[in-house]
């Protein structure tokens, strides 16, 4: 059969390989020696970054347009998915000694979490029991107690009601209301903070697949210091956002930059239960159609990756294909200076990207020196707007940060000081660098395609897979709300 008479409207018939989440692709073999570790310890590093067995999720065209834009999608989404699911909000370093607290804004809510005086951590509506002010608008800080800017009532860092002002003038009958801040699920697992507002929900530890904690096992998430955070109002629904943050497909189209060094085409999809993800992109690979393929010649960002890795421009190879090798390599031989670990770690963490997709709406690329942490939440009232936070976690004392995650040379990795959150305008293009000024660029194009009468849905590829997996979680929970 000729090549081109692939059948493009959904039949099977191909004679060539497609992209397939079996086809095990992950360049194991390339790499040089681990390190010398125990065996045990070096399979369950091979057991972390094991490929899963395939889940098929169909390959129907999802006609659900309306759930991009409709105000009734937005208020089931309310119902069934934001208020019912465990949200990773945070590190517990976020909230590092008692009575820090820090502020999570969810839609129209606004919750506490306060770190008391005993060491726990406990979550509170942040609004004012006497006519409903906002207690506090600080994202992270320091106190006992929280006063009411509007009449002084006062209430203690655990929610109690400390004080009516002037209480006399209020009728007894009515001072016998319980006042104390309403109380909200908080809990962490290695170091993430989650907060669920049922107050039914099922333990954090049934949320959170067995497969998800053990491959976070060898990062000590506890310790890690917030080194970036930064807020952001985009006009597009908050699906179309986290949507193109889940698959790699579009990376060789609207990040062409990329293309020399992030093969975006082989990529393992690792999908475990509850809507939880990985994606792993081979960093330093060029994609295979990309020019520079197994060529000589090195692109800037090569350079860059070996330079955060320690090698000198005289020690740099001169084809892009091995600079995977000298990467690990130097991270291993360079470890102490780097302050760095490196030996609970497989070769290919060392270099590749991890993404992992934590349901409904927030990923992190992990690297053993930091990650990107990355949530697309709903807008209070709009369904056409939602917010972005994007925030960068660090090892302590670590001392190359990988650059793509925009770390200033002078941030603090001490974690003696707490990190203001950066509120950026809508449209600053500043403060996201080039890769999410790109996609935060393009969106709103989308969102408007979206909405057209003249579009039959979306169909999804193979390296789309996340995407399709996410609706199955996301209609699962909305299905499951009684009206
Ligand atoms: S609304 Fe808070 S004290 Fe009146
Ligand atoms: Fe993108």
């Amino acid at each position: 059969m000729n090549k081109d008479s692939r059948d493009f409207a959904g039949g099977a018939t191909t004679d060539y390989e497609p992209w397939h989440p079996e086809l095990e692709r992950y360049p194991l073999a390339k790499m040089p020696k681990l390190a010398p570790v125990e065996q045990k310890t070096r399979e369950a590093l091979y057991r972390q970054s094991k490929k899963q067995p395939p889940r098929d999720y169909g390959f129907a065209r999802d006609r659900d347009i309306a759930k991009y834009y409709s105000a009734e999608a937005m208020q089931r989404e309310w119902k069934g998915l934001w208020t019912k699911t465990w949200l990773l909000v945070g590190n517990a370093n976020d909230v590092p000694t008692p009575n820090s607290f820090m502020k999570v804004d969810i839609g129209k809510e606004s919750i506490l979490i306060v770190r008391g005086e005993d060491g726990s951590l406990r979550a509170m509506y942040n609004v004012c029991q006497h006519r409903g002010t906002r207690l506090v608008t600080q994202d992270f800080g320091r106190s006992k107690k929280f006063i009411c800017p509007f009449h002084h009532w006062e209430f203690g860092n655990d929610g109690s009601c400390l004080k009516v002002a002037k209480a006399e003038t209020f009728r007894k009958e009515t001072l016998a209301n319980d006042f104390s801040l309403p109380r909200v699920k908080v809990d962490t697992w290695n170091g993430l903070v989650f907060i669920n507002l049922n107050p039914d929900a099922e333990p954090l530890l049934e949320f959170l697949p067995a497969e998800f904690r053990d491959m976070l096992e060898a990062y000590d998430l506890a310790r890690w210091i917030r080194v970036v955070d930064v807020e952001q109002e985009w006009p597009v629904n908050w699906k179309t956002a986290l949507e193109s943050f889940i698959e790699g497909y579009h990376v060789e189209a609207i990040h062409p930059q990329m293309n020399p060094y992030f093969d975006s085409y082989y990529v393992q999809q690792d999908l475990y239960d509850n809507g939880f993800a990985r994606s792993i992109f081979p960093f330093m690979s060029p994609m295979p159609t990309h020019p520079s393929y197994n060529k000589a010649g090195l692109s800037d960002e090569h350079k860059v990756f070996m330079r955060d890795a320690g090698l000198t421009e005289s020690e740099f190879p001169e084809r892009s294909v091995d600079v995977r090798a000298a990467i690990v390599e130097a991270k291993r031989r360079n470890q102490d200076r780097l302050g760095m670990d490196y030996a609970r770690f497989t070769d290919e963490q060392l270099v590749d990207d991890w993404n992992i997709g934590v349901f409904p709406s927030a990923t992190f690329n992990i690297h053993p020196e930091g990650m990107l942490f990355q949530r697309w939440w709903p807008h209070a009232h709009d369904p056409r707007k939602m917010v972005y936070y994007y925030q960068v976690y660090a090892m302590p004392g670590v001392k190359e940060m990988p650059t793509y995650m925009g770390v200033p040379k002078d941030a603090d990795t001490s974690g003696t000081k707490v990190l203001p959150r950066t509120h950026s305008a809508t449209g600053d293009l500043e403060v996201l660098g080039s890769v999410l000024s790109q996609d935060a660029t393009f969106l709103p194009r989308l969102q408007a395609g979206l909405e057209s009468d003249g579009f039959r849905g979306s169909v999804f590829s193979e390296q789309e897979l996340r995407i399709r997996q996410f609706h199955a979680e996301y209609h699962k929970r909305l299905d499951a709300v009684k009206d």
